[in-house]
């Protein structure tokens, strides 16, 4: 195999691993508490051959990283989704889908990705209704045997979804229920959005499609205990523009933010639209109404990193999302989304109590940077080398910061039967002095005090996207 090609996004802690390996019985500094049973399940892009194309990170092909905590000691394995455009590339031992662009595949090609149901399965992953689903929000969501991590496959829940699915799916604390949305759910650039409910069996008991203001990139939406809401911001997709060469994603500054609200006990004949000022947000925190006052926080950017203008010049550079506080008062004379900053630090990646999810909270937990290291990829914010409790109701904030590592997405696991808050944080964090990552535990409520315990991998996990917790039994 040649060498990847000279790019950020395949350097360093993203570089892909070339191999898939099971260490049973990872070292462990600290102490892993006992009671942490069950497996943490990372997703990221890692592709398995060089990019033929510009490569952009959001098409690697997806590889999970299962940690299974049992009593004290931690195991790690990591696999590929093989997924079928995996299985052609590896036949052909080259690739052929890499770019964002559908066009820049060879002709011969073009159909299958066109018609493609499993895609790169690299986003994020849920364990819901008895599967674990690796999700890629161009796709169908992917299986995978939760306990060898054998690829089942696309899955469509029993031929009932006909689109594509989210990687934010939610889940509600109240009765199980798997909530999600689909964009460009008739196709490729189609301004169509879907919403569906899966009960805690696994079995889809409510489904819609509808059109949104326009088309674009929802990567995700909000759910609260009487709201679906849906918030389409200016990532706009247009495949006519890319079929003139101009980018086939792109940021739209003149165009409002508009904010779908649904009643979760309507349809979408219900669904009215407000508007905000343009601005992106990948992923929202959590959220909740009361008396028809809908908040929800947000990790917010004025104007988004990855992706050009319309006419394919770039947008700003050092941009860095922050914690943002979203309202909308539907009970206002002319409802419009406000948006008030909780905080100037840097903030990503955005968990909250699993149990508290969709209603009033309090704790949150986040990526941060202490601004100390220098980010790799040019003109961008420094490296999240930090970890954030931040307290919604009070303001305050408990962070530990490393001095030579880089944090994934936190995953809360509450403590059984505890108050909101109380248990572990969990964090795959790189070490750039040694190339290598470790899966570091916090107290949850004590942050700065540093990991509790951590279980030191022998080698680096690559940057992922997401994740998530299943319990043990
Ligand atoms: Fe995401």
């Amino acid at each position: 195999m040649k060498p990847m090609p000279d790019n950020p996004f395949l350097q360093g802690y993203y570089e892909p691993l070339t191999f898939e390996a099971t260490a049973p019985d990872l070292v462990i500094e600290g102490e892993i508490p006992a009671e942490l049973n069950g497996t943490f399940y990372r997703n990221g892009p890692n592709p398995q051959v060089p990019p033929a194309n510009e490569y952009h990170f959001f098409t690697g092909d997806g590889m999970i990283h299962a940690f299974r905590f049992d009593n004290g000691r931690v195991s790690h394995m990591n696999r590929w989704a093989r997924t079928a455009r995996f299985k052609i590339e590896r036949e052909a031992q080259r690739s052929l889908f890499s770019g964002m662009n559908p066009l820049e595949t060879p002709p011969e090609y073009l159909d299958f990705v066109l018609n493609d149901k499993e895609g790169v399965a690299n986003t994020s992953v849920v364990y819901h209704g008895g599967r674990l689903l690796l999700l890629e929000e161009g796709h169908l969501p992917f299986e995978m045997d939760p306990d060898t991590l054998d690829s089942h496959g696309a899955w469509n829940f029993y031929g009932k979804l006909n689109t594509t699915m989210s990687a934010h799916p939610k889940v509600d604390p109240a009765n199980g229920d798997l909530l999600f949305h689909a964009y460009m759910a008739s196709g490729p650039f189609s301004d169509d959005l879907g919403y569906y409910r899966v009960n805690r069996d696994g079995f889809m008991v409510e489904s819609h499609i509808f059109k949104a203001p326009y088309a674009s990139m929802v990567h995700d939406f909000v759910v609260t205990e009487n709201y679906i809401l849906f918030p389409v911001m200016p990532i706009t997709g247009d495949m006519n523009r890319a079929m003139e060469g101009k980018p086939p994603f792109a940021w739209q500054p003149d165009v409002a933010t508009q904010v779908g609200v649904m009643p979760r006990n309507g349809t979408p004949d219900d669904i009215q639209w407000y508007e905000g000022d343009a601005c992106y947000v990948f992923h929202f925190m959590n959220a909740s109404d009361n008396n028809g006052v809908i908040t929800f926080e947000a990790c917010h950017f004025d104007s988004p990193p990855l992706f050009p203008m319309a006419d394919g010049t770039p947008t700003p550079p050092n941009v860095h999302p922050y914690l943002c506080r979203w309202t909308l008062d539907l009970n206002a004379a002319s409802p419009r989304v406000k948006f008030t900053q909780l905080a100037g630090h840097g903030a990503e990646f955005p968990v909250v109590d699993p149990r508290y999810a969709m209603r009033d909270y309090t704790h949150g937990w986040y990526t941060s940077t202490d601004g100390k290291i220098p980010a790799l990829i040019p003109d961008s914010d420094a490296v999240y080398n930090t970890i954030m409790h931040f307290n919604v109701k009070t303001g305050a904030e408990d962070a530990y910061a490393f001095d030579s590592g880089y944090v994934s997405e936190p995953m809360f696991v509450p403590r059984d039967g505890a108050p909101e808050g109380e248990g572990w944080v969990l964090s795959c964090v790189y070490d750039f002095s040694t190339n290598t990552s470790a899966l570091c535990v916090f107290d949850a409520l004590n942050i700065a005090a540093g990991p509790i315990g951590r279980a030191n991998v022998a080698h680096r996990v690559p940057v992922c996207f997401h994740g998530t917790w299943k319990p043990a039994g």
